[in-house]
């Protein structure tokens, strides 16, 4: 499973490149409005850091077919390949990821509640669909079976589409759709810390320099005569 940033403060994005291996970096409106600057300049920002092989993706925020087409270019000429345009999984949004397969743009259908939307934006060309765990759980259903039930739909067609499971609210919901084979994952950065921040791992490891250090009164192998 890729495992994407869903953040866009550059020193997060920094720090989690630095430790982990992730695939890239995933955006929205609302992200981009948590750092104080022109989004421009931020979404090219994560691009110079990530470089050109990782994946980036933006949102169309045009609320018209033309509009998101046109976002989407827009956000193409400038963080070039290996973009994906985020585009809502509405009518409207629809309309223009159909255009925008034709052209060759790559898009992932967005704002995904339900089976349904993920299967029609799947049906119009889009590369990725992007399940929102924790909003749907906030809505009194299940968002991690709701994932499940949109693999299933996408493992029974030949559409050349992959979930983007996102909104995430604990580390265990990104592994249980790990398991099942979801092709791709979002988790904001204090989810991803998340998979390692526990007391039980932090003190096996200290536990094993303590012993060491009783053995030999150095703390690492290379303090060693
Ligand atoms: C990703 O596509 C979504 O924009 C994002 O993960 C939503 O997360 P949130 O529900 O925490 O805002």
């Amino acid at each position: 499973m890729k495992l994407f940033i869903d953040d866009a403060h550059l020193d997060e994005i920094k720090r989690l490149y630095e430790y982990y291996p992730v695939d890239g970096v995933t955006t929205n409106p609302s992200i981009l409005s948590k750092v104080d600057q022109d989004p421009r300049k931020t979404l090219k920002e994560i691009r110079e850091f990530i470089g050109e092989d990782d994946i980036i993706f933006a949102q169309a925020v045009a609320l018209d077919a033309d509009g998101i087409v046109a976002d989407a270019h827009m956000i193409v000429d400038l963080l070039g390949k290996n973009t994906v345009v985020k585009v809502p999984s509405v009518p409207e949004g629809f309309k223009a990821i159909k255009q925008l397969t034709k052209e060759g743009i790559p898009t992932c259908g967005t704002v995904v509640y339900t089976p349904m939307q993920a299967y029609l934006a799947a049906k119009a060309g889009a590369s990725y669909v992007a399940p929102y765990v924790n909003r749907i759980d906030n809505m009194g259903y299940d968002g991690v079976e709701v994932v499940k039930e949109i693999q299933d739909i996408l493992d029974n067609s030949d559409f050349d589409c992959e979930v983007l499971a996102a909104s995430f609210k604990n580390s265990q919901q990104v592994m249980e759709l790990a398991q099942y084979g979801v092709g791709s994952a979002t988790a904001a950065p204090s989810v991803i810390d998340g998979f390692v921040k526990n007391m039980a791992i932090d003190g096996a490891v200290q536990d094993f320099v303590n012993d060491f250090e009783k053995l030999t009164g150095k703390k690492a192998m290379t303090d060693l005569d």
